[in-house]
């Protein structure tokens, strides 16, 4: 007897389960991903040519190489020496990968800073670090601050690919309902809509935040 019940309803715990994982794993990433990145970009504007050197090539080798590929290294890597949860790898994985585009976007931000406004400063008498300090790191933060938002929100699409190893994230938990209800399709599209409101949500509140960024006094 087919006790199944096919009603997409019925599997709603499958899909939270997948949302919960999902932005756990992105949130999570993020932040260290952000810790990393950080750190990774304090040592490319420091002077110490040989971490200089090993930061930017770590930055150009994760930004070359496929997230996947990154995934399988870190579970199966550290497999051969101790056994770890897939839930944990695909993290770490997922937090190592965003490190280096971090360190990126917060070059970037710096690089956007106007020449002409370390110029100034420093010809008003600022020392050097107090220039990176009062007037760039500032100006710098305001273009940085919503691109790490945007990371987040490129995380929370981007850790999909944690499903290869076996986490129970939004994606596994989709082929689980389709495997059950022998269903191709409906899960994918409930999966689709799940992941557009957690982004497009995401967006917004941090669209709100950019504005009062923008226009303190407005509101
Ligand atoms: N999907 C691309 C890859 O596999 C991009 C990963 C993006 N990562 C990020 N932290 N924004 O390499």
């Amino acid at each position: 007897v087919n006790t199944q019940n096919t009603s997409m309803l019925h599997y709603w715990s499958y899909f939270a389960k997948g949302v919960l994982y999902t932005l756990g794993i992105s949130l999570v990433a993020v932040i260290i991903g952000v810790l990393l990145g950080i750190l990774l970009a304090l040592i490319r504007l420091g002077h110490i040519k040989i971490l200089r050197a090993l930061a930017t090539a770590y930055v150009e080798f994760v930004r070359g190489t496929p997230l996947m590929v990154q995934i399988m290294f870190v579970y199966f890597g550290i497999g051969v020496f101790v056994n770890i949860p897939a839930l944990i790898a695909g993290t770490i994985a997922v937090a190592l990968n965003s490190g280096a585009y971090v360190s990126e976007i917060i070059r970037g931000g710096i690089n956007s800073v106007a020449k002409g406004q370390v110029e100034a400063a420093r010809s008003l008498g600022l020392s050097q670090s107090s220039t990176m300090r009062y007037v760039v790191f500032p100006q710098a933060l305001a273009n940085i601050w919503p691109a790490l938002g945007n990371e987040f929100i490129s995380l929370i699409k981007e850790t999909s690919i944690v499903s290869i190893i076996g986490v129970t994230d939004l994606i596994y938990q989709l082929r689980i309902v389709q495997a059950d209800t022998y269903k191709g399709v409906i899960p994918i599209v409930i999966a689709m809509i799940l992941y557009f409101i957690m982004t497009f949500s995401l967006s917004r509140v941090l669209r709100h935040y950019e504005n009062r960024l923008r226009h303190p006094a407005t509101e």
